[in-house]
């Protein structure tokens, strides 16, 4: 075989492999890009899911006694959050003075409020599954008629469930503490379970609910110290008839009252 066949041979050869390598390459780059574009779909609607379920299960079923639209929280204060630490105190005496819808507004934004258009909000949540409801049992707040309110983070707003004063019912369910009749509003927590126990199984009932229920009172305590108010989180009630005042469902259970009162 002379130089020229030789070299025409290896030249073919090194065009065979290259072709054959640009082929795989090409492959690969297809399969990377499917599987990015498939990922940040599955996480979007994952995502979505969990915003719209707890939206229109938890709120499209509430019957409409009243909806009030809450006030635009503020997030500017003249109190640190240094300060704020530094003054949290649990009170128990509050004067007989209204609280504003613009302060209940705060408190509640502080408790759960949504933060991110993906549906987080100002207290965390194991997986984002957001298991907290929360109630305000209002007594004496300029504008707005005494009952229980749920409150809906998604739309900022509070819808009324309930008619009349539940203040002293709630005192008399959480062992006749005398502040819980005495505040301006009760918030109450309550857990739905199977949010969190689906995907965390026992470990999520016995530990996860219950520490996104501090995170999220400890957060109105801070607030309540940022708009010069009292609060105090109680622990102490009997379950069945904290359920039976708020007229819960039987798959939410009350974990917390907050009451909250002018200092
Ligand atoms: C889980 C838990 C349950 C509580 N339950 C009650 C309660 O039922 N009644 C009450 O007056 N205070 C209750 N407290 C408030 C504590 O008494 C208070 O935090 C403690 O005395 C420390 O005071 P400080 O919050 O001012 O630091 C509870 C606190 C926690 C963390």
């Amino acid at each position: 075989m002379n130089i020229t066949v030789k070299k025409l041979i290896t030249r073919y050869i090194l065009i065979f492999i290259m072709f054959q390598l640009r082929r795989k390459l090409l492959k690969y780059i297809i399969a990377l890009s499917l599987g990015i574009f498939g990922s940040f779909f599955i996480v979007k609607s994952f995502l979505n899911s969990i915003t719209k379920k707890h939206n229109s299960v938890q709120y499209s079923q509430i019957p409409l006694v009243g909806v009030i639209k809450l006030p635009e929280v503020k997030l500017k204060s003249d109190c640190s959050i240094e300060e704020a630490l530094l003054k949290r105190r649990s009170v128990r005496d509050y004067k007989d003075e209204p609280l504003t819808l613009q302060e209940v507004s705060q408190l509640l934004w502080a408790a759960q409020g949504i933060t991110d258009p993906r549906g987080f909000r100002t207290a965390p949540s194991a997986g984002a599954t957001y298991p907290l409801e929360l109630y305000v049992v209002v007594g004496n707040v300029e504008g707005l008629e005494k009952g229980v309110y749920k409150y809906n983070p998604y739309e900022n707003k509070i819808v009324k469930i309930l008619d009349g004063d539940k203040r002293r019912e709630l005192a008399v369910a959480a062992l006749y503490q005398e502040w819980v009749e005495k505040c301006a509003i009760n918030l109450v927590f309550t857990a739905v379970y199977e949010r969190t126990t689906s995907r965390y199984g026992g470990r999520g009932r016995v530990r996860y609910v219950h520490m996104e229920v501090g995170h999220a009172a400890q957060n109105v305590y801070l607030q309540a110290v940022s708009l010069k108010l009292g609060t105090v989180v109680i622990g102490a009630f009997y379950d069945d008839q904290v359920k039976k005042i708020l007229n819960l469902p039987d798959n939410e259970e009350p974990l917390y009252i907050q009451s909250i009162g002018r200092l």
